[in-house]
């Protein structure tokens, strides 16, 4: 549940106040009436203390060690028990005449070491001095609480030392600003960013279902009917809209905890923000947000069938007026429990939206596919603002690592859904509206567009075989060397295109494929783009075709995009990206991609139905 693994707690305090006494009461339960100056440490097992850590105990004399030790044992401790005796005015003026200033002193005027003021021998005294601590918890915010208490009686003894270790595991500073009386910036942040997964159906309260699921996820066990009308009574006695339409709100929930938290339950709170990440600065654990995930050489990564329920239902939370796309207040609404947003204006140009630019579901899942296969510990992570882990186990249940590509091409098949083609040409042939034309948009339309925004990626559905798969295209600046680099040799399918009215382009594809993908086993198609003009004569030894015919490459594809797109290119590049191995024959026989289809629809167990998806989309 806790960051720490254990807890060390230091006795200071002036001689004679009784140090070494409470310590030795503590472990022998009686009051000895001889003590050394100083104790050894002790140890107490994780089994014997209330918060269930080891926890050591070191006692301080002035009798028997130097400064340096002291110095050297404050850098080590976890909290620091501040020890006077009630009876003794001296020592109680030394707690701010010496004590805190010479902790400060040594650790740092903002150090983050907890301090716990000890009044012993409160046997000797009628009266509290509560009211002398008070202003001093007031002054030194490092004070985080006082307790009188007696080796002699034993009175407060057990109940001193789980202060001490409390204020380790759970620490007030982070969560609770005690001179504001409320909740830290950071702490309300957090309990925001829970509360909005927790409100599943987004509608900014938290109605009794959503209470409980909230307490059995956080603390394993159910909330009594009863226990939540008292909790609900509490919090609308105390605040006006703190409970609303009989559910608890955003400020009745942060109240609720700053209540936690004023009656010394910290471990409440502390426990709810371990349960969704949080470590002792209130940010969250690597381990997290970022569990380690393993992809050998070859794989690929793509969303699990589980992480495309999660981010569905997540968009259908967000998209409150049901009209299918996020509108921008939708979208930034939807990212509102991570640090930043994810998405920048480019990736309207990435996936498809409606005319307005918004993003649809169908986009945005494929958006999230884009992510996956191109940075993966970014979708892991994001999930995890996002609260995948409150109803699911850890991110790596959404993303599936596909087998080594190899192995897909030794056995002919593959289960991958998402492809990656890349695309290149020479300046200005239309590699752009290429890309564009995959989210169904034409020249006019595109047009239209922000030319800052433009992404060098779109990425889409294609059915291929009767099968959804996605294809991402991705433009590939060519450096002036000619160079690629691995990541730029790195996709299912390469696209070389060129333009049909400048006779200067199709020499880039010819040398591209020459220099690149002849020796790859990378199946590569030719696109003759803006086709609605006649084709000029190529400066070229050879034409396209002969070029492709040469090379055993499929013929020249025709693109236009000038009104009506001409889809059948995105098919092609999919179909060979999904299935290298009819390379060859797809430049003799057209008509073998419906034959290959029915067997792979067949295969597949889909029957009839797929068999007339593939004769519709062939
Ligand atoms: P140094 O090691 O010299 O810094 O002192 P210390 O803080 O360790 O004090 P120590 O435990 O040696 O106790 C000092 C005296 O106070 C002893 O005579 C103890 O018996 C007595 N004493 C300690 N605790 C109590 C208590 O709760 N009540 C009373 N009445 N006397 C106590
Ligand atoms: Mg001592």
């Amino acid at each position: 549940m806790t960051s720490k693994k254990e807890v060390r707690i230091l006795l200071v305090g002036d001689p004679g106040v009784g140090k070494t006494s409470l310590i030795l009461t503590l472990v022998s339960e009686e009051f000895p009436d001889e003590v050394p100056a100083k104790a050894e440490e002790i140890t107490i097992p994780a089994d014997v203390t209330p918060e269930r850590v080891p926890t050591h105990i070191v006692d301080y004399s002035s009798q028997e060690q130097d400064e340096d030790v002291l110095q050297e044992e404050l850098s080590k401790s976890n909290v620091v028990c501040i020890i006077y005796s009630v009876d003794d005015d001296d020592s109680i003026e030394r707690i701010t005449s010496y004590w805190l200033p010479y902790i400060r002193n040594h650790l740092g005027e903002d150090h983050k070491t907890p301090v716990i003021l000890v009044g012993n021998k409160c046997d000797l005294m009628d009266f509290s001095t509560e009211e002398v601590m008070r202003p001093i918890m007031n002054d030194f915010a490092e004070v985080e609480t006082c307790v009188e208490c007696s080796a002699r009686t034993l009175k407060n003894i057990s109940e001193m030392f789980y202060y001490a270790q409390k204020a380790v595991l759970h620490p007030t500073a982070a969560v609770y600003n005690s001179e504001e009386k409320e909740l830290t910036l950071q702490c309300k942040k957090a309990l925001t960013r829970i509360f909005k997964i927790c409100d599943l159906d987004n509608d900014s309260i938290l109605n009794d279902d959503e209470v409980n699921l909230f307490q059995l996820k956080c603390f394993h066990a159910p909330l009594h009917a009863q226990s939540l009308e008292d909790v609900k009574a509490i919090v609308k006695r105390n605040i006006s809209d703190g409970v609303v339409n009989n559910g608890l709100s955003l400020k009745g929930f942060l109240f609720l905890h700053t209540l936690f938290i004023q009656r010394g339950r910290h471990e409440t709170t502390w426990t709810v923000l371990r349960a969704f990440g949080y470590d002792d600065n209130l940010q969250l654990t690597k381990e997290y947000l970022s569990p380690k995930i393993h992809v050998g050489l070859g794989c690929t990564t793509e969303l699990s069938f589980q992480g495309l329920q999660f981010l569905k239902i997540l968009f259908q939370k967000y998209d409150e007026d049901n009209d299918g796309h996020l509108s921008p207040p939708e979208l930034q609404n939807l990212f509102s429990t991570c640090p930043m947003m994810p998405w920048g204006p480019d990736v309207n140009n990435t996936v498809c939206t409606n005319h307005t630019g918004w993003i649809s579901l169908h986009g945005y899942l494929a958006q999230w596919e884009l992510t996956t296969l191109l940075d993966v510990p970014r979708t892991i992570e994001y999930l995890a603002y996002l609260g995948y882990r409150y109803l699911n186990d850890s991110q790596l249940s959404a993303v599936t690592v596909t087998r080594d590509k190899k192995i897909d091409l030794e056995k002919k098949q593959t289960s991958r859904n998402v492809f990656r083609c890349h695309v290149l040409g020479a300046k200005g042939v239309g590699k752009t509206s290429l890309l564009q034309g995959h989210l169904n948009r034409n020249l006019r339309y595109v047009a239209t567009l922000n030319k800052e925004h433009l992404s060098s990626f779109t990425i889409n559905t294609v059915q291929v075989y009767g099968q959804e798969k996605y294809l991402l295209l991705h433009e590939v600046d060519v450096a002036v060397s000619d160079m690629l680099n691995p990541t730029e040799m790195n996709c299912d399918v390469a696209c070389l295109v060129y333009d049909v009215t400048n006779p200067r382009t199709f020499e880039f594809c010819a040398r591209m494929y020459l220099k690149h993908f002849l020796d790859s086993r990378i199946p590569t198609l030719v696109v003759a783009c803006k086709t609605e003009h006649p084709a000029i004569r190529q400066d070229y030894i050879m034409t396209p075709a002969q070029f492709c015919n040469k090379y055993k490459l499929p013929p020249p594809q025709s693109f236009t995009c000038i009104d009506k797109v001409n889809k059948e290119v995105y098919i092609k590049l999919a179909t060979m990206a999904a299935y290298p191995h009819v390379r060859e024959i797809i430049s003799r026989d057209e008509k073998f991609y419906l034959k290959i289809g029915l067997v792979t629809a067949l295969l597949a167990g889909l029957g009839f139905l797929a068999y007339r998806m593939t004769r519709s989309s062939s």
